[in-house]
């Protein structure tokens, strides 16, 4: 394969350049494949840096798939606290399940049979594509997409909507080392191509960026609107304990331990005692002591001592906290 200029600066700076992450390293076929599920699917929704500390533990407690499909749900819920956007992390379990059930065992290497299996969508089955089986696909993730809107400088609405952009991105070409490339690409917008302050100088691709060539590296925002809602928050309190709940009610924190909440129309003069913000929503939170202990289904206590103790949710761990300075 002839290979553009484009391609061949990118990989050349990316030899010298590349960080060592712990899912890059050399490792048996088998284990790529593993390494690169777990590794895409912590990445979808937190940055490299927070990463790599839960992806050293989480690979060294679950080895492979067998064991993940195996896991327990506490173990699970442990090793991913604090990642945030938990259905990735059960998804992932149901992920290893049907691997396990439907394919051998083995991560399948064509996109119908991945974009088919929980938390797979169309940006993660082009990264395992590329990055574990060396295909030549390019992912599209948030870093290569800012590279390519400034190297085109693509600005207007139209320009910068998805289809449009997974058009484009043929100029990157390919390479024979598609799966080096695919994180070639990432490293670049990671480390260079920043969100601001990008280090042109440091550039591979600079002399035909558009972006340089117009001294303007704005990107254009989406529109994505924060939701605000409003939450009572009922604490009943025992000596040290709060009592939590299964969650089965709100979609976000599904089926994990929280506090028995519920929402609110917007209210007329709320006066919260805690916003959060989860996702695109900004939860405003007001916290209710209440005296009579309800019957709750499966009610559980936690002492405000142990905190560390228990497998929670850092949302509701923070609620504690904020009580016992209260
Ligand atoms: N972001 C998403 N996937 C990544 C990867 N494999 N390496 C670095 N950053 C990433």
């Amino acid at each position: 394969m002839k290979e553009q200029l484009v391609t061949k600066k990118i990989l050349k700076w990316y030899d010298l350049n590349k960080r060592s992450l712990p899912w890059r390293k050399n490792v048996s076929f088998q284990k790529r494949q593993y390494f690169t599920l777990v590794s895409e699917f912590m990445l979808q929704q937190t940055q490299v840096v927070t990463v790599i500390p839960y992806f050293n533990r989480f690979i060294k407690d679950i080895p492979n798939l067998k064991a993940l499909s195996k896991v327990k749900s506490k173990k699970l819920i442990k090793l991913w606290e604090g990642l945030g956007y938990y259905s990735r992390v059960r998804n992932l379990k149901k992920t290893a399940q049907k691997i396990i059930k439907n394919f051998d065992g083995k991560l399948p290497d064509n996109f119908e049979d991945l974009i088919s299996l929980p938390g797979i969508g169309n940006y993660t089955a082009n990264a395992i594509l590329s990055i574990a089986f060396n295909k030549a696909y390019i992912p599209l993730d948030g870093n290569i997409e800012r590279v390519l809107k400034r190297y085109l400088y693509l600005k207007k609405e139209r320009d910068i909507q998805k289809d449009n952009l997974i058009k484009k991105k043929s100029i990157f070409g390919m390479s024979s080392r598609p799966s080096d490339y695919a994180q070639a690409l990432m490293e670049l917008g990671a480390l260079i191509c920043k969100p601001t302050n990008p280090l042109c100088n440091r550039c591979p691709i600079s002399k035909k960026c558009k972006s340089l060539l117009k001294k303007d590296f704005d990107l254009t925002k989406k529109n994505k609107k924060n939701i605000n809602k409003y939450f009572l928050l009922k604490v009943y309190k025992k000596d040290q304990r709060y009592l939590l709940i299964k969650n089965t009610k709100f979609n976000f924190l599904k089926n994990l331990t929280i506090f028995p909440m519920e929402e609110l129309s917007k209210p007329k003069n709320f006066d919260e005692n805690l916003n959060f913000k989860m996702s695109n929503m900004n939860m405003n939170i007001k916290i209710k002591y209440v005296k009579n202990t309800r019957k709750f289904q499966s009610p559980y206590w936690i002492n405000e001592k142990k905190l560390d103790n228990y497998m929670l949710p850092s949302f509701t761990k923070k609620i504690v906290k904020y009580l016992m300075r209260n």
